[in-house]
């Protein structure tokens, strides 16, 4: 048996007697050994042969099938044990246990290797090492948990192992991925008819949105941008405000855009984009409007915007990787109001709803937009008349994520999306207050589940952010704000307890202190 400390660490592993749970498996012959991990690799376990690692040997259908379970059976515990653990531990591994992580490395062996000593390297060297965002105290980037019926989906979806690329290749994946983005069209309370992509996240969806851009603003010039590229093409001009999401920009320079060829519109304190400064809008502008700025959680104002952007013909994209899903919860809803009011929208699943990674979602008003970016065609590729996701994705052969994401949508429903997003939320104001009433400044006005916090002076600020990170009760990213520096809380789990954050601010408030 594994023996774990609080924190994961593992201390010592007793290796379980696998040539017991395969025994009848035909010739399989393994070797184990007690070792101390750290301090010898798993050079001792050996498989001189095995069904399940050489199903094109002799071994029947039936014993490669029977080793095949009780390897999943042993993942399926190992991952429990995990997840039992994961909320205790520390939220960041410590030192011994990434040290340990070069037991990983090394040449790849000239021949094979049992699954089940792979999976036992695995564990035993990898689990210690993650982070434990899967707890309730991760609180860095904008990182979301993983919802119970979501990590189910994904188990069942990794059985399947679907190719979500066409219809015949999966109508399950298919028919699950359909029903998901319609079920988040909803949420968002977006225009019948917008169709769109599940993808691997906001970047993706950012990027699969603005190719759809491109290509309606081209076209709608004469220009057919997929066949001839953009290289003596109409000018197009891209707005952002001065606080666009890095990864909007990065999206820009792949389409050949530029990420630097752009017009940025001025921000107030919060981030948000000010109306009063827009520049002129037309048919060629894509103006890219964000829901939920990464720092602060403010909105731009879409409500004040997107009218007369419409009636000037521009593209009007919005980046809500995790701002957008306030649409489902009625107290936060009016932050985003005006949106549904845009063409395109770029979302995550892996966020707030806590899907887990990775989930991203592209929407767009008119799919064909999506379709003329994306598809491909090949004798070989055939389709029928159904929708094939991969004329609306970046991608050919894709991993099936909308199986997890219908699965967690269809646990939480509209309640579930809406309690996550009110309870984070509170959640954020509890920090807020804590550090306020502890004399700290808190830089933003929180209006979402984003807190920006300085402890004085930026290296006093600095200190204590690294200070909170070694200490592991919970963990805090950095960032500078409008020139001052803070420390970030994004409390985007569906894990996160009010304990957990009573505990994670004593954390924050004795780093201060040392
Ligand atoms: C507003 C915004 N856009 C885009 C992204 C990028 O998302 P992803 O990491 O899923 O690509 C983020 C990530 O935090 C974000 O906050």
């Amino acid at each position: 048996m594994l023996g774990k400390s609080i924190c994961g660490q593992v201390e010592k592993v007793q290796f379980q007697p696998f040539s017991t749970i395969l025994s009848g498996c035909g010739a399989v012959r393994h070797f184990f050994a007690e070792e101390t991990v750290g301090s010898a690799r798993l050079s001792t376990i050996m498989a001189a042969s095995h069904p399940a690692h050489a199903p094109h040997s002799t071994a029947s259908v039936a014993s490669i099938a029977e080793a095949r379970t009780a390897l999943l059976k042993r993942a399926a515990r190992d991952a429990m044990d995990y997840l039992e653990g994961v909320h205790a531990r520390s939220v960041v591994p410590t030192a011994k246990a990434v040290a340990a992580l070069s037991a990983l490395r090394g040449p790849l062996p000239p021949g094979p290797t049992s699954p089940e000593a792979v999976l036992h390297l695995l564990d035993t060297y990898g689990s210690p090492g993650t982070v434990a965002n899967g707890g309730g105290r991760y609180f860095g980037f904008v990182n979301g948990g993983c919802v119970p019926a979501a990590h189910a989906a994904a188990w069942l979806a990794s059985a399947w192992d679907q190719n979500a690329a066409f219809f015949v290749q999966s109508p399950t994946a298919i028919t699950l991925e359909e029903i998901a983005l319609d079920w988040v069209r909803e949420l968002f309370r977006l225009p019948q008819g917008t169709g769109g992509a599940v993808v691997t996240g906001a970047t993706m969806a950012n990027f699969s949105a603005l190719a759809a851009a491109r290509h309606a603003l081209l076209a709608r010039a004469g220009w057919d941008v997929e066949a001839d590229g953009l290289f003596g093409a109409p000018e197009i001009t891209v707005v952002v405000g001065e606080e666009v999401h890095p990864s909007l920009l990065k999206a820009l320079g792949l389409l050949g855009l530029g990420r630097k060829r752009v017009v940025r519109v001025p921000v107030d304190g919060q981030g948000r984009m000010r109306a009063d400064a827009l520049p002129h809008l037309d048919a060629q502008t894509i103006l890219c409007l964000q829901a939920g700025n990464v720092n602060t959680g403010a909105f731009d104002p879409a409500a004040a915007i997107c009218p007369a952007a419409r009636s000037a013909e521009a593209w009007i994209h919005v980046d809500g990787a995790f701002g957008l899903w306030a649409t489902a919860s009625p107290e936060y809803r009016k932050l985003t109001k005006g949106f549904e009011l845009a063409d395109s929208w770029a979302t995550d699943g892996h966020k707030w709803p806590n899907i887990g990674y990775d989930c991203g979602i592209a929407l767009v008003k008119d799919p064909d937009a999506l379709r003329a970016a994306m598809s491909i065609r090949a004798s070989y590729l055939a389709v029928g008349n159904l929708r094939e996701p991969t004329d609306y994705n970046p991608e050919l052969s894709r991993r099936a994520r909308g199986v997890e994401l219908w699965a967690g949508l269809r646990s939480l429903g509209r309640s579930g999306m809406a309690e996550i997003v009110e309870r984070t939320c509170s959640h954020a104001w509890r920090f807020a207050a804590g550090l306020k009433a502890a004399g700290f400044q808190v830089l933003n006005d929180v209006v979402l589940n984003q807190v920006l916090v300085s402890f004085g002076t930026p290296e006093m600020t600095l200190a204590t952010i690294a200070r909170l990170q070694a200490e592991g009760t919970c963990w805090c990213g950095s960032t500078v704000w409008q020139g001052q520096t803070a420390m970030r809380i994004s409390v985007s789990s569906w894990a996160t307890t009010t304990e957990d954050v009573d505990l994670s601010l004593a954390a924050m408030l004795k780093a201060a202190q040392a």
